[in-house]
């Protein structure tokens, strides 16, 4: 387990056996890239993904696969998640990228294009076959017409006895690509589909992580989306370039204000006065367990944050 996931047990939750994790910034990079390889480990990013599928052409699928298994075997970074993204296991690399990744037992192996349960249920099967890491987890992109109408579905096998998935991500070129929608504008025609994959992995428990931001030299429009994105839920973003972690860590992490109101909601929660209380009153407004619950979980979050800042 990397220092940016903890099984904090949130006291108020009896079933919430979860890892709380730190995933505000998840930069891709290419694994054919190896300066931006060497350079990846030395930023503040909460995850780096490693990429074998769009970024890296045919021809460079085997030494791209290469580069990562001795990326690994130099020894990974322990402040920053690290995940590999394999081709679909149904392409002519995706079982020799899967074997790789195993192999190499990273945090998580990004899945692209997961349609439908039985795309996660054969990779599981897979890596179990493979004799994979437990700890290995599966990530799955969003980011067909299929997968989006599954992602419940999909989703859901995070809860099945032995399920790996643990976190969804949108893929937003992809969906752009397959539908036809017109992102140009802005994402308005898209936000119902966000929000739906958000729901999905919220009801299965999973984290969710935004898709990217094409034009990274544009920070304002950049900010702008980061803001939107935690407004709407999302628990980080990915990334493309190293000038857009910066922007992700501060406006997905938690401000100094939201930090001492979580602490005071525990402190009072634990005066003797409120044991045992539902619910109770602070400066006029009314606190729940739920806000308690809240407030704890954005706490360790932010203990894991800071431990990955004082790691670098
Ligand atoms: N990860 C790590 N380092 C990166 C990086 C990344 N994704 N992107 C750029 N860098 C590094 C460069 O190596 C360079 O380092 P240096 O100053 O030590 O030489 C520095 O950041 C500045 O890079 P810059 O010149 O501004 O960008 P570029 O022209 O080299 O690369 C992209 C631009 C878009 C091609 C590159 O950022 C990239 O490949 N991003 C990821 C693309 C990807 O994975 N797509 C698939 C998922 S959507
Ligand atoms: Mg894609």
């Amino acid at each position: 387990m990397n220092q940016l996931q903890d099984k904090t047990a949130l006291s108020h939750r009896p079933d919430a056996t979860r890892c709380v994790h730190s995933r505000r910034s998840a930069l891709y990079v290419p694994a054919n890239n190896h300066r931006a390889m060497q350079k990846a480990a030395t930023l503040a990013c909460d995850a780096i993904i490693f990429d074998l599928e769009d970024a890296i052409g045919p021809d460079d699928k085997p030494s791209a696969r290469k580069a990562i298994k001795d990326w690994f075997g130099a020894g990974r970074p322990p402040h920053m998640a690290c995940i590999i993204r394999i081709n679909a296991l149904s392409s002519a690399w995706g079982m020799d990228d899967l074997e790789m990744a195993a192999a190499c037992a990273p945090d998580a192996i990004l899945l692209p294009k997961i349609e439908t349960p039985s795309d996660i249920r054969t990779v599981q099967k897979a890596l179990d076959d493979l004799n994979a890491a437990a700890h290995t987890r599966l990530w799955a992109m969003i980011e067909t017409p299929r997968g989006l109408v599954n992602c419940q579905h999909i989703a859901d096998t995070g809860m099945e006895a032995g399920g790996r998935l643990d976190c969804l991500i949108v893929g937003t070129n992809d969906l752009a690509k397959e539908t036809g929608v017109d992102l140009s504008d802005g994402r308005q025609l898209v936000t119902s589909w966000l929000m739906q994959i958000i729901l999905a992995a919220r009801a299965a428990g999973l984290d969710v992580l935004d898709g990217v931001y094409n034009n990274f030299r544009d920070l304002d429009g950049y900010r702008s989306e980061c803001e939107t994105g935690r407004s709407m839920g999302f628990d980080g973003k990915t990334l493309i370039h190293p000038l857009q972690i910066d922007t992700a860590n501060a406006t997905f992490g938690a401000s100094a204000e939201a930090l001492a109101d979580a602490s005071a909601i525990v402190a009072a929660f634990a005066l003797p006065q409120n044991s045992g209380k539902g619910v109770i009153q602070m400066d006029g407004k009314m606190v729940e367990r739920l806000h308690l619950e809240q407030a704890e979980k954005l706490l360790a979050k932010a203990a894991l944050q800071q431990k990955s800042v004082t790691s670098i």
